[in-house]
């Protein structure tokens, strides 16, 4: 087994090192910690999948640290791509291009003629792109099925004696993957949301970005492979309450003080039992979708509720992506499904 080293951030230079020796090394990012690999050496790449116990038909996001490093993959860049490129990065914004044939590996690239493409906000991660000096692989750093991890000591938790390092940055600040456009199809198309919105990427290209919210009624278009995988899902039952249920989950909940566990903003949180273990998600959708994340695997690491009730949010703005990946975590149940 290996031993996973811990690096700080000043230690990248050593972390580096061990990337371009083909090792894995877990990487902060303003979303969620990813499990990095150097994207041009294939046998490395396969390690990432394994270490994941991640599904090899689901591509891998290609992390970069310049608008150059992507050029070289793909070829010149289209109009839409750079407008994209100098608006949102580096931020929460990973960009789908067609590719070069044969410029990325087939364990990338899950042989599709695209690739993703990101430029995360972390400087430290940045800096160690740069001193590896070639493009990471960068799935989130959890073992495949689990929440995404927002701190070192999640990927530590799932990834330990499985990786050679994690560079550790502190806990992340957005908490939810980023959005994902494609820009390969005749549309701009949202394959999942995160924290800039369909209404900035329209702004910004000028045209309609089809996103759920559009299709309603339609037949769904193939999204992001990995999107058809069960998600987020620890032990218990998550079962999502939404504003206008909140009193009778209350009551529920006091009823089955044993059984239950509640995740829900800080102001909700003072009614509640304190014999009922609580996680609080702050003061609003921002901190909310800091710590979804969290609170979904503390209950799994030390109570381990029967069920755990967590609040749910309106669909918009950063919203949409916290419902999106709670209604994963929940198998889509909410408290009003639950014949009580
Ligand atoms: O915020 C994030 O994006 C984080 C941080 C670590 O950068 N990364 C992340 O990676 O969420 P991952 O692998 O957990 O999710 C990437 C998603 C998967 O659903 C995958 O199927 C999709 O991106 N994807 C990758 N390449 C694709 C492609 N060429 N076309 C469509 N979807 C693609
Ligand atoms: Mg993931």
């Amino acid at each position: 087994m290996l031993i996973t080293k811990i690096y700080r951030p000043d230690e990248i230079k050593e972390a580096a090192k061990e990337l371009r020796l083909g090792e894995l090394i877990a990487f902060p990012t303003e979303t969620v910690y990813g499990l990095g690999a150097d994207a041009t050496n294939e046998q490395a790449v396969k390690r990432v999948y394994l270490a994941k116990g991640r599904p090899s038909d689901n591509p891998l996001i290609v992390t970069v640290s310049s608008k150059e490093m992507v050029e070289k993959y793909t070829g010149a860049l289209s109009k839409e791509a750079q407008k994209l490129m100098a608006t949102f990065w580096p931020g929460s914004l990973t960009i789908v291009l067609p590719i070069k044939p044969g410029a990325l590996s087939k364990a990338v690239t899950g042989g599709l003629e695209t690739a993703a493409f990101r430029m995360p906000k972390n400087k430290t991660t940045l800096a160690l792109i740069k001193e590896a000096n070639v493009p990471l692989v960068g799935p989130s750093a959890n073992s495949s099925g689990k929440p995404s991890p927002t701190t070192a000591q999640h990927v530590f938790h799932d990834l330990e004696g499985r990786i050679r390092g994690i560079v550790d940055d502190g806990p992340t600040t957005v908490g939810v993957e980023s959005t994902i456009i494609d820009l390969s199809t005749k549309h701009p198309t949202i394959l999942r949301p995160g924290l800039v919105t369909a209404e900035e990427l329209e702004t910004v290209l000028q045209t309609e970005v089809i996103s759920d919210k559009h299709k309603v009624g339609q037949k769904e278009t193939p999204k992001a492979p990995g999107m058809k995988y069960k998600h987020y899902a620890p032990s218990a039952q998550v079962v999502i309450v939404s504003p206008l249920e909140w009193e009778k989950a209350l009551a529920f909940a006091n009823a089955n003080k044993q059984a239950v566990a509640v995740m829900a903003l800080e102001k909700d949180l003072a009614n509640v039992s304190t014999e009922i273990p609580t996680f609080s998600l702050g003061e609003n959708i921002t901190s909310a979708s800091q710590r979804l994340f969290a609170g979904l695997r503390h209950f799994d690491d030390q109570l381990r509720p029967e069920i755990i009730l967590c609040a749910g949010f309106a669909e918009e703005g950063l919203g949409a992506a916290y419902m999106n990946r709670l209604k994963k975590a929940a198998g889509e149940t909410f408290f009003s499904d639950l014949k009580i």
